[in-house]
């Protein structure tokens, strides 16, 4: 990332001295008001507000781990630096409560705070700028509403210039477009609502899409797939590497309920995205999923002859056979470090995942797992390490973790006879240092929303999230 540093500093100063600068950059502060009474808000702006707060998943990014919702102070991690999350109760000290709508409104468009200070782009803005106003008005009394919570948010890690945020107009002169979602008149009222919530609120793209050295986010290669917290967030267009291609229907399942038959449960920080969408009626959920099919586009017909032959094949394949791309099955010419991973196979996870029990509890056959098919293993070996959690409500773990029983050569020989037996794909390169770091980092792995009807939460405001 030196290198990105370098840059920044090259285009921040570059910037810094072109004449009239300093001019473009400053942004006014909005005066600030005397917090507003609760009862100044029209509770049904307040509910609306609550569901599309759980769309931007406001609460995930500012709760801190054991903290209060909206209290911020969540650590971010970029590549340049530390970021928190700022207090987004109505505290007046501490929080947004002397805000006005104005102020709120300019935030989230802008991406500037009511002092005018440009803001960080780890606050999702990018996206959020194409949220309309009355949307912005109908969060704005949803937060207001909130409890005040005093808590002071944490000082930036982030080192010179990168901590000046007159540096941020440089950047945003470069990646960053203003402007309200603009509804695509060729295409159906769900598709636009599906767009809108999806490049605004939901911002998808944050995740599935890759970011440049600057660490803005590609437009050139939308969903094309990305990263997060140590895990990959698949391909959402034509190179979905999912075995069974998603269409309307399986989307608005994943998407509404946390999993779906064929494509397994949502995990890592996919977990909480469809938690809070679980919260929503199901219409939003496949607007969405209208607007992400369109994006993926019909499946080539390889593909399709593909996911044919995987969903024709009765059970899953006997340990040691391969999956060619037609579906047919050879006699097995495994690798000596696969066919030490087919032993540990045989012991610690057929069980479950030959057995052929019915979703969520039982596991998928592992040849319909985008996980096996992926760019990176990163999200099979978080998922050997740490094991499913329990959904809300349950006791046991979906799936038990193998970090203490695996040492990383057994992590790295299975993942050699997964790929090679569920998928089609070539070997991953070396995985040996991704299993050391991801094992290092212990991420969560969160599952949530397992069943839509009694797990989701219906207000994220009142639930204490743990994350
Ligand atoms: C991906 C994480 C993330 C998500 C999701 C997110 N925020 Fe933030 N938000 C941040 C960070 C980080 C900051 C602080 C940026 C900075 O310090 O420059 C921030 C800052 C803000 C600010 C400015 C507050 C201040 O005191 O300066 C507001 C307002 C805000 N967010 C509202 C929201 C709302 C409303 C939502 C949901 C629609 C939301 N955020 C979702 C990460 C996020
Ligand atoms: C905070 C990052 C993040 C955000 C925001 C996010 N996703 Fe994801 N998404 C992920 C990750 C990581 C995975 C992989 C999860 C797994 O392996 O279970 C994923 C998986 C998926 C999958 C399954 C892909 C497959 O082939 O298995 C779909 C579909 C999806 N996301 C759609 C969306 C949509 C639609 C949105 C916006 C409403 C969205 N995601 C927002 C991180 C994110
Ligand atoms: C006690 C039963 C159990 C055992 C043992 C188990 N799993 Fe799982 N596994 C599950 C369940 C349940 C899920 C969640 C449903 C799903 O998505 O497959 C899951 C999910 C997965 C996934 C994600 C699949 C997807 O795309 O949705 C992978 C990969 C995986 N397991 C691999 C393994 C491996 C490798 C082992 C052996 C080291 C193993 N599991 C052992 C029950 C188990």
């Amino acid at each position: 990332m030196r290198i990105a540093r370098f840059l920044i500093i090259v285009v921040a100063l570059g910037l810094g001295g072109l004449g009239g600068f300093v001019a473009y950059a400053w942004e006014h502060a909005i005066d600030p008001i005397d917090p507003p009474q609760r009862t100044a808000f029209d509770p049904a702006l307040v509910k609306h507000g609550a569901d599309l707060a759980a769309v931007g998943n406001c609460n995930v990014c500012h709760t801190a781990p054991g903290g209060k919702v909206f209290a911020g102070g969540l650590a971010l991690p970029t590549p340049f630096g530390t970021i928190y999350s700022t207090n987004i109760t109505p505290d007046p000290e501490t929080g947004i409560g002397r805000w006005s709508e104005e102020a709120f409104i300019r935030s989230m468009r802008e991406g500037v705070d009511r002092e005018g200070n440009h803001l960080y782009p780890a606050f999702p803005y990018d996206h959020f700028t194409r949220v309309t106003d009355d949307d912005n008005r109908a969060l704005y009394a949803y937060l207001m509403t909130r409890e005040p919570v005093r808590a002071e948010t944490p000082a930036n890690e982030l080192p010179f210039p990168l901590d000046q945020r007159m540096v941020l107009a440089g950047w945003k002169l470069l990646f960053f477009r203003e402007g309200a979602y603009q509804p695509d008149t060729a295409q159906s009222q769900t598709w636009n609502r599906g767009a809108y919530l999806a490049e605004g609120l939901g911002h998808c793209g944050a995740c599935h899409s890759p970011r440049n050295a600057f660490g803005a986010v590609r437009t050139d290669a939308h969903y094309a797939g990305g990263e997060s917290e140590g895990w990959t967030a698949y391909a959402l267009n034509a190179d979905s590497p999912a075995p069974i291609p998603w269409d309307v229907d399986s989307l608005t399942q994943y998407l509404h309920t946390g999993w779906e038959p064929r494509h397994g449960v949502a995990r890592g920080p996919m977990a909480p995205v469809t938690q809070n969408l679980g919260a929503l009626p199901e219409t939003e959920a496949r607007a969405m999923a209208t607007y992400v099919a369109s994006v993926m586009g019909e499946p080539t017909p390889e593909k399709k002859r593909r996911a044919d032959a995987l969903l024709a094949a009765e059970t899953t394949h006997p340990p040691g056979v391969q999956v060619q791309s037609a579906g047919s099955q050879t006699a097995p010419v495994l690798p000596a470090n696969a066919q030490r991973g087919a032993a540990i196979y045989a012991v610690a996870c057929s069980s479950c995942h030959d057995a052929g029990r019915p979703l969520p509890y039982g596991g998928l056959r592992l040849d319909h797992s985008t996980a096996m098919y992926g760019p990176t293993p990163a999200n099979p070996i978080n998922v050997i390490l740490n094991g499913l959690p329990a959904p809300e409500g349950e006791r046991g773990p979906i799936m038990p973790g193998f970090a203490g029983s695996l040492d990383d050569g057994q992590i790295v020989d299975l993942l050699a006879y997964l790929r090679s037996t569920f998928s089609d794909e070539p070997p991953w390169e070396d995985p040996a240092p991704l299993v050391a770091r991801l094992r290092e980092a212990g991420v969560e792995a969160g599952v949530y929303a397992l069943d839509s009807g009694s797990a989701a939460p219906a207000n994220p405001s009142k639930q204490e999230t743990t994350w």
